[in-house]
């Protein structure tokens, strides 16, 4: 097969050419026109030769910086593939840094849907071989599909950015801010050497969360609280509260997806939190106008898995402790970008 071939919806195009150039691809990202129609249908059109070719399309399902929704950056990615496919590209890969929908991947109650398999479902269908994504907020969502998942991680290049801030060791304490978090945050205790600790929360309504009980010695230490992402900012800000109540001196929070939906900036640079670290799985604009939030870049990360795929070479590797690097002698650490 020949040179990999990349595309891109509106949900995240910043992200698509920095993955692009990383793969030194010569045409950069493939011509599409993604648009709507008068009537807002989403309108689609490959403006390339595709037959054969080894296609990926990047799109992170969420609002999108011309101001499209999250159901128009869905419905872009699905149209892209069917659009491929009918073009007769010979293999397709869904790059979804940020898979939409993901905590709606159970029933909690009665008369509620499966959002997340439904997602699944209407990737099946239009076509996409394969799916590259990152931290998803459950890894079971990794069974609704029969395809490949390759669900990267984030933890290499948070947990850099950490240890170059010289938080690791004995000085933090690592904090999974929820019961469903502890498995990520131990493999950040791991890499980082660190105790670990664990807040338990409750949701009484969608959307609000109360802490319940912190488990673990938190006093007289910094606290790194790790979580995937971060949508209203009640989550962390309500465990800074209780994490500094029990005598943390700093609470520190990274997470791989900033969403911060409603207020969240606002609640975020109000609560105890000294510094918010997230990666650009989703572009933010406002949020990096604040001193306390910090954007780590992630797109070598999806190069780099990129590239193995192309080359059948194990994904996993990357996130071993030992980085092996890439055919292009990159890694998947690359030094953050802080942008403030
Ligand atoms: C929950 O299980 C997730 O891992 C996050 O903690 C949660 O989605 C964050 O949501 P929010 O910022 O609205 O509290």
């Amino acid at each position: 097969m020949s040179q990999p071939l990349l595309f891109s919806g509106n949900s995240n195009p910043e992200l698509a050419n920095e993955i692009a150039k990383r793969l030194k691809l010569p045409g950069g990202v493939g011509k599409a026109i993604v648009t709507k129609f008068k009537n807002e249908e989403t309108r689609i059109e490959i403006g390339e030769n595709v037959r054969g070719s080894e296609a990926f399309v990047v799109q992170s399902i969420c609002k999108s910086p011309n101001g499209n929704g999250v159901n128009d950056a869905l419905m872009e990615l699905l149209l892209m593939i069917d659009a491929l496919r009918r073009a007769s590209a010979a293999r397709i890969t869904a790059v979804i840094p940020y898979y939409g929908y993901a905590k709606q991947d159970k029933k909690t109650k009665g008369r509620e849907p499966i959002s997340a398999k439904v997602v699944a479902n209407l990737l099946k269908v239009t076509g996409a071989e394969r799916i590259v994504t990152m931290d998803l907020h459950a890894a079971q969502i990794q069974g609704f599909f029969d395809q490949p998942v390759d669900n990267l991680m984030a933890m290499p290049v948070l947990c850099n950015y950490l240890k170059k801030e010289g938080l690791c060791d004995d000085k933090i304490v690592i904090v999974s801010p929820d019961a469903g978090g502890v498995h990520r945050a131990e493999l950040f205790a791991k890499r980082l050497n660190s105790s670990l600790a664990i807040v338990f929360k409750r949701r009484p309504e969608p959307d609000v969360s109360e802490v319940t009980d912190i488990v673990g010695d938190v006093e007289g230490k910094v606290a790194v609280v790790v979580d995937d992402m971060i949508s209203t900012g009640g989550t962390l800000a309500k465990a800074a509260e209780a994490i500094r109540a029990r005598g943390a001196t700093k609470v520190y929070t990274v997470a791989t997806h900033g969403i911060f939906a409603g207020e969240a900036i606002e609640v975020l640079e109000n609560s105890a939190i000294e510094r918010v670290v997230i990666t650009n799985t989703i572009p933010l604009e406002n949020a990096l106008l604040h001193p306390k939030f910090v954007q780590l870049p992630i797109a070598q990360t999806f190069a780099d898995a990129i590239l193995r795929i192309t080359t059948n070479r194990s994904v996993s590797e990357l996130f071993g402790d030992e980085i092996t690097p890439a055919a292009n002698g990159s890694v998947a650490t690359p030094e953050p970008v802080v942008v403030q």
